[in-house]
């Protein structure tokens, strides 16, 4: 069998499989923050699935929890059965959530847990638009998409009938906030006839290039939600459970979010996402109001526990914020356009098809693995595991360092 060549021949060419490189590395094994071909060829990966294998890869306590969920040979019951594994993990989210969520309901993927705010928000306040941010990603599903910004991603599939969702500035820093707020301010003035359902914003958007997070932002944006009487809804699929060196990467900026949405590092494995909030919010709609097949997987839950146990017993959190963040600080010192918010960093490159070129490079000759982020893909991004040795980090930083730099200089000559 050659896997190249049948997904080559089969894979639906919306996936992303082929962007970079016309034969990408085919890995038959992780361990840590390594993927290894067959042939055993040894790759760092600073991609880490998207931003969700926050342990790195075949982590010995997740490894065994999906296996001891495996061996009890009940690999699918739906929600309509109780599981201890679903259990287990309620209570294990409720424990590293802050005090004000008390309920959870389970989905697959982050966009899906994203539609599953949107219509929460619906049902609770009964009003139907939101409030989004430039710059804000929040999946591909239909309701995610409409919330999500960009132009290329969001337009091919429209338009819509009636639009449901305004844009709004995003401030990065606090400098911006003042101005991006009065634009905040000028969309709910204009609401009053139809107010707005929800505020969906990332403290930190990550995939657009890690951006902000603005304390004066985020707080403005809480008081006017709360003032308007619409939710504020976190989106924490990609920073939240200590990506950006916190649990939650609003509580940089003091937030008290209605709903918190959370995906990739959930499990930082199996398809899992879950939304969390009050109650009064989550504990109200009637049985069956939403539902899908796959919630609440025994195998993925089972994982879930075992990551967030995991994150809690070895101070991933902390690690993120006191060695990796300023670990990414040190080895991208002198470069221009750094961003660093706990264990993530974006580099802006003149255009997107140098951050290609960058990441192309990266692969082939050093076997490191990078991203591709930023507004218009122009912002190389480094997302390693929270396990990752320091001096992995250091050496695989200066080899990136060194590629970014020759890339430039050949651009500029
Ligand atoms: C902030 C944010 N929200 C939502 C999503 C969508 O998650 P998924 O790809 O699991 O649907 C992503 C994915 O990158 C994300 O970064």
């Amino acid at each position: 069998m050659d896997p190249l060549a049948i997904t080559r021949a089969i894979e639906s060419t919306a996936a992303n499989t082929f962007r970079l490189i016309f034969d990408p590395p085919v890995f038959t094994r992780g361990e840590g923050a390594f993927l290894f071909t067959e042939r055993g060829e040894q790759y760092l990966d600073l991609v880490c699935g998207s931003a969700t294998t926050l342990l790195g890869h075949g982590h010995p306590a997740q490894v065994r929890a999906i296996s001891d969920a495996l061996a009890s040979g009940i690999l699918h019951t739906g929600t309509r059965l109780l599981s201890p594994y679903r259990a287990a993990l309620y209570e294990r989210l409720i424990d590293v959530l802050p005090a004000h969520l008390d309920a959870v309901h389970l989905a697959n993927s982050g966009a899906e847990a994203i539609e599953t705010a949107i219509k929460a928000a619906m049902y609770t306040t009964g009003r139907r638009r939101f409030i989004a941010f430039e710059g804000g990603y929040h999946g591909r599903t239909l309701g995610a998409l409409a919330l999500t910004h960009s132009n290329a991603i969001r337009t091919p599939f429209e338009p819509w009938q009636d639009p449901w969702v305004s844009f709004a500035p995003y401030a990065c820093n606090d400098a911006e906030a003042p101005e991006a707020l009065a634009a905040l301010d000028r969309l709910l003035a204009g609401a009053e006839e139809r107010p707005y359902a929800g505020i969906v914003i990332e403290a930190v958007q990550g995939v657009s290039g890690v951006r902000g997070p603005s304390t004066e932002f985020l707080a403005g944006v809480a008081k006017r939600a709360r003032h308007h009487g619409a939710l504020l809804i976190a989106d924490e699929i990609w920073s939240g459970l200590g990506r950006a060196g916190r649990w939650f990467s609003f509580q940089h900026a003091g937030m008290e979010p209605d709903l918190v949405v959370l995906g990739k590092a959930l499990s930082a494995s199996l398809p899992l996402s879950a939304v969390a909030g009050r109650a009064a919010l989550l504990r109200q709609w009637p049985a069956g109001s939403h539902t899908s097949t796959f919630q609440g997987n025994p195998l993925a839950t089972a994982a879930a526990v075992a990551t967030l146990r995991t994150i809690q017993d070895e101070g991933l959190v902390e690690r993120a914020a006191a060695l990796i963040a300023p670990t990414l600080h040190d080895g991208l010192a002198g470069l221009s356009g750094v961003r660093v918010v706990g264990a993530q960093a974006a580099v802006d490159l003149p255009s997107s098809a140098l951050c290609l070129e960058v990441q192309r490079k990266a692969l082939t000759t050093e076997r490191i693995l990078v991203y591709g982020g930023g507004l218009a893909g122009q912002s190389l991004m480094i997302l390693p595991p929270l396990t990752i040795s320091l001096p992995d980090l250091q050496h695989a930083l200066s080899r990136l360092r060194a590629i970014i730099l020759r890339q430039v200089q050949r651009q500029e000559s």
